[in-house]
């Protein structure tokens, strides 16, 4: 499953992002890449110095904690400290699937989704849609800024080549609960079902049925 989410971060949070990025170092991208991924990766990331992270990690962190879209959707058990990464005229990212494990400095985690969050407006620059590849065909995704697409790590993507101004954009991965992506889609269609049914007939027993099922489902299918 492919999902944007919008308005992830509003325009307040917006603007202290590109603040801090404004005096931030970037260096080459290559630097993070494994080896495969080394080959075809050709962007700039923001140099993770200490505090400029933990100022962005917690306007990042609250935008996310607080979204329900994220929250039901992704399942998340472990998020990763975001990247920020920037692609001038000429950088891409050629077809890769993201690193299975990650996790250098703190606890390891598996990358069962990832996560771009658009920080510049899409009319500000040419190129630089992010391409999933699904079975169905390609998917280009260029969002508004504060908006957000989630798809499953294990999708073969790129990001177009970048021909006129600057695609600046937030990376994050997520270790879920639920590690299989249609457990996943299915939870999350039975809980947009489920809030429904709370807000319309709390107290039917239909209403009682799917409450329950989605709760002892995702107990069925969580790992923690
Ligand atoms: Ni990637």
């Amino acid at each position: 499953m492919l999902l944007t989410i919008p308005g992830l971060l509003n325009a307040a949070q917006l603007d202290k992002i590109h603040q801090v990025l404004a005096e931030a170092r970037f260096v080459d991208g290559r630097l993070t890449a494994g080896f495969a991924a080394a080959r075809v990766k050709q962007n700039e990331e923001m140099q993770a110095e200490p505090e400029r992270m933990q100022l962005l990690i917690r306007v990042l962190m609250a935008s996310l904690g607080h979204n329900e879209t994220f929250r039901f959707a992704a399942l998340p058990h472990r998020v990763a400290d975001p990247i920020f990464a920037r692609y001038q005229p000429g950088m891409t990212y050629g077809d890769h699937v993201d690193d299975p494990i990650m996790g250098t400095t703190g606890p390891r985690f598996r990358t069962d989704l990832s996560m771009t969050i658009f920080l510049n407006p899409p009319e500000s620059y040419d190129g630089g849609e992010l391409v999933v590849r699904t079975s169905f065909g390609d998917t280009r995704v260029k969002l508004p800024a504060g908006d957000a697409v989630l798809y499953p790590s294990s999708s073969l993507h790129q990001v177009a080549p970048v021909t006129r101004g600057e695609r600046l954009v937030a990376l994050t991965w997520i270790q879920s609960y639920v590690r299989d992506a249609a457990q996943r889609e299915l939870l999350y269609e039975l809980n947009l079902a489920r809030e429904r049914l709370l807000k319309e007939g709390p107290g039917t027993e239909t209403t009682g049925y799917v409450d329950r099922s989605y709760a002892n489902l995702l107990r069925m299918w969580a790992e923690v």
